[in-house]
């Protein structure tokens, strides 16, 4: 993976990102030496539990006996619980289908919303069908998991009989607290830990997303050893001057001072798609806190281009953009010839895709430029587990430089509680009656 930022300029001045340095470079030792805010949610940086073979093993061995049992696997979850999985599920499946490579169960993300239709289809496509179940949630008392849960809990026991449901649920889940923990162990199901000290959006690289990964049948070695190498290659003792992580942190705490507000991250390839919405949970929930923080957004280029492209490039100049681009296309098309040339393509007959994909890329990057929205870059050779795993320690680090450049906590998520509290105080969920005839008289 390379990172530059040198199209950044004019907006940033060379001289300007290595004034920072040496602050980013204390923030990343804050990291490291665990002095800064939120100290206690850094278990994703310690690396031990990523070589715990043990831990591995029993991923790879549960992944394998729900692909056994299912043709679909329903992973339940929300937030941090579910992201990082489906990001990296989709960068690695076919683009039309999620279906994975053969042999595998179909993976389907739900307990996302409160919608009714969803679950009501979603039991639809379920008739029939061999189904089993990762439930994740860190509290184990989300509403919205909890309430998928029960409904596909009832499906199995229905469809596959009571006896099935503890063999075709898995609860990944807090060590000791929490209704799904209590569930789990009162069923007996098969159970993972989330770490005490991992955050939600910075739980991938836990059993949270490598099981859901394992069972889409990806190899989670490979992703493993991607994190590994991005690690060493960003460490404390890399020179700040050559520590990407460092350099796309000071970008954009720089590029925030200047106005820029929002943060386009932007794909060239559709399978990035919920990565972009991994990586906007990481940031908006990491930064977005003492009313401070770069709002981060997403676009599929050159789709959005054809929507969002207008306002890119001539609305306001609050913009900058973050594109991760792949090298390498997995799979070849060439522009066919046609005889007629109605459509005057005949230029690009013979020609790969690719090829033409990255000249829309350069075309977009120096008229974006042109128009005053500075450019990240940010070059994957392919999507593969490896590089996938590289992508995230990458931005996971690069967030709590990031947070800590700001002067946040990047590890807590206070806001998060406050559409709860209303939505359980209007449900009349015990406790919270008094505060529901509050909010009534606002209705
Ligand atoms: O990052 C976070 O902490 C949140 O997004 C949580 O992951 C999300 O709210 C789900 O929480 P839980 O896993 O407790 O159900």
């Amino acid at each position: 993976m390379k990172l530059s930022i040198s199209r950044t300029q004019p907006t940033l001045q060379p001289e300007e990102i290595v004034a920072l340095q040496p602050k980013a470079a204390e923030c990343l030792e804050a990291l490291y030496r665990k002095t800064g805010k939120g100290n206690d949610f850094l278990g994703w940086l310690d690396l031990s539990s990523l070589f715990d073979t043990k831990l591995l093993n029993d991923i790879k061995h549960s992944a394998q006996t729900l692909s056994k049992l299912a043709d679909v696997v329903v992973v339940v979850g929300i937030g941090g619980s579910y992201l990082g999985a489906k990001a990296v599920i989709e960068a690695l499946s076919h683009s039309f289908s999620l279906i994975a490579p053969s042999n595998h169960p179909q993976v389907l993300f739900v307990g996302q919303n409160i919608s009714e239709e969803y679950i009501a289809e979603l039991l639809e496509i379920l008739k029939g069908r061999s189904v089993a179940c990762v439930a994740i949630s860190k509290s184990g008392t989300t509403t919205e998991p909890a309430i998928a849960l029960r409904f596909i809990k009832k499906y199995i026991e229905q469809v596959h009989g009571k006896d099935e449901v503890k063999k075709r649920i898995v609860a990944i889940t807090d060590a000791s607290h929490g209704a799904l923990k209590k569930m789990a162990e009162e069923e007996g199901y098969e159970t993972f830990v989330i770490p005490d000290d991992v955050g939600g959006r910075f739980s991938v690289m836990t059993p949270v997303g490598l099981l859901p990964i394992a069972v889409a049948g990806f190899d989670i070695e490979r992703m493993v050893k991607g994190v590994y190498d991005m690690e060493l290659s960003t460490g404390m003792e890399v020179a700040p001057s050559d520590n990407s992580v460092l350099a796309y942190a000071i970008a954009r705490n720089l590029l925030y001072q200047k106005g820029k507000k929002i943060e386009l991250l932007a794909n060239f390839n559709p399978k990035l798609r919920s990565f972009a919405e991994w990586w906007k949970q990481l940031y908006g929930e990491s930064e977005g806190k003492d009313s401070k923080g770069i709002f981060p957004a997403s676009v599929d280029y050159t789709t959005d281009l054809h929507s969002m492209g207008q306002y890119i490039q001539n609305g306001e100049r609050i913009l900058f953009e973050t594109v991760i681009s792949v090298t390498e296309s997995k799979k070849m098309a060439a522009v066919p010839m046609a005889n007629d040339d109605s459509d005057g393509l005949n230029y690009l007959a013979g020609r790969r895709l690719e090829e033409i994909n990255k000249m829309a890329e350069l075309g977009t990057i120096l008229a974006h430029a042109d128009g005053g929205v500075p450019n990240i870059h940010i070059e994957m050779p392919k999507l593969d587990e490896y590089n996938l795993g590289q992508l995230i320690c990458f931005f996971e680090k690069a967030c709590g430089v990031s947070g800590y450049l700001l002067g946040v906590n990047p590890f807590d998520q206070p806001g998060v509680e406050a559409y709860k509290r209303n939505m359980f105080a209007l449900l009349g969920k015990p406790g919270f009656e008094k505060d529901g005839e509050e909010l009534r008289k606002r209705l």
